[in-house]
């Protein structure tokens, strides 16, 4: 089986796609998978038609890489690969439509409305903040609409901290979201989806001291992770449904992550969804696998097999 297993990119995040990438194309090599790396350029299909892999593993993080344009080269090049098809990356990707499709799949995801960079230029903060009180008021997360890692993610907690969360937010795209602030316990669920259908890895609890933030998540040290997640079997198990049934729900394919928050009442409230999850060394679904008891060569070896089908 000869995979190639594709990395890098021009997103913000393609430090943490070179590092998936390494740590993907290692796991492989130590159960005795054939694996090149490649740091996608415009030679990708010169590239892929001289190297003919058996399945192309696309670990591109952010734009390009998430947003489905290079799952749309893969399929042009009619090579098989890991993940999730273009039109469901995309829509998954765009994090308003992903929440509107999860919604209307009946799960749970906070309240948010939508702001284009020009009509907070019209608004100023002031009047985003009347919209904001008249829909939910504070505290909010303000997120890009697209995008990864926590970049240009900031909880706003007073009214002062809005203008500065929103011009941080346009660093990285012209389109806000601006979400309702839920507090419980931050969790994250990993679903391979192989021959069995979608089965839910055990939960990771994200417990840290400030904000989950782009540092937080790749240096180690910052964030301590449970992986289970310390929680009753009851409220594991409904996490693990949650998970599959947005995995479902956007029609997503092999892998993914759902990102939550299991509040007090028990209600796990989604914030978005990951078609390309992180693979690095303080990643989220390899720690799961590895508390399920998986080798991470053989699982991700039975990942491309899947794929090469
Ligand atoms: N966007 C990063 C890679 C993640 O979701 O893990
Ligand atoms: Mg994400």
């Amino acid at each position: 089986l000869r995979v190639v297993v594709l990395a890098g990119g021009l997103s913000h995040e393609r430090d943490v796609s070179l590092r998936s990438g390494r740590r993907v194309a290692e796991a492989l090599r130590s159960v005795g998978v054939d694996v090149a790396v490649h740091d996608v350029d415009a030679q990708l299909l010169r590239y892929l038609d001289e190297h003919r892999p058996d399945v192309v593993w696309p670990l591109l993080h952010g734009a390009g890489g998430e947003d489905g344009s290079l799952r749309d080269v893969l399929e042009l090049a009619g090579v098989p690969y890991v993940g999730t098809g273009p039109r469901a990356s995309r829509l998954a990707w765009d994090k308003p439509i992903a929440k509107e499709r999860l919604q209307t799949a009946g799960l749970a995801t906070p309240e948010w409305l939508t702001l284009p960079q020009e009509l907070f230029r019209d608004l100023g903060a002031q009047g985003v903040l009347s919209i904001v009180a008249e829909r939910f008021g504070l505290p909010v997360v303000v997120k890009p609409t697209r995008g990864g890692s926590a970049l240009g993610v900031t909880r706003v907690t007073s009214k002062d901290g809005l203008a500065r969360a929103m011009v941080d937010c346009f660093a990285y795209g012209d389109s806000a979201l601006i979400e309702r602030a839920v507090d419980g316990v931050e969790i994250a669920v990993s679903v391979i989806d192989g021959m069995d259908g979608p089965v839910a890895l055990p939960a990771v609890e994200i417990i840290v001291d400030g904000p989950y933030d782009f540092d937080a998540r790749y240096n180690p040290g910052r964030v301590e992770y449970f992986a289970p997640a310390r929680l009753s079997p009851d409220q594991a198990a409904h996490v693990a449904g949650v998970a599959v049934a947005a995995h479902q729900a956007l029609d997503l394919r092999h892998l993914s992550r759902t990102d939550l928050i299991l509040q007090t009442d028990g209600t796990a409230q989604v914030l978005e969804v990951n078609v390309a999850p992180g693979m690095t060394e303080t990643s989220l679904l390899p720690q799961a696998a590895v508390a399920a008891g998986h080798d991470l060569g053989t699982l991700y070896r039975q990942v491309v097999e899947h794929a090469a089908l």
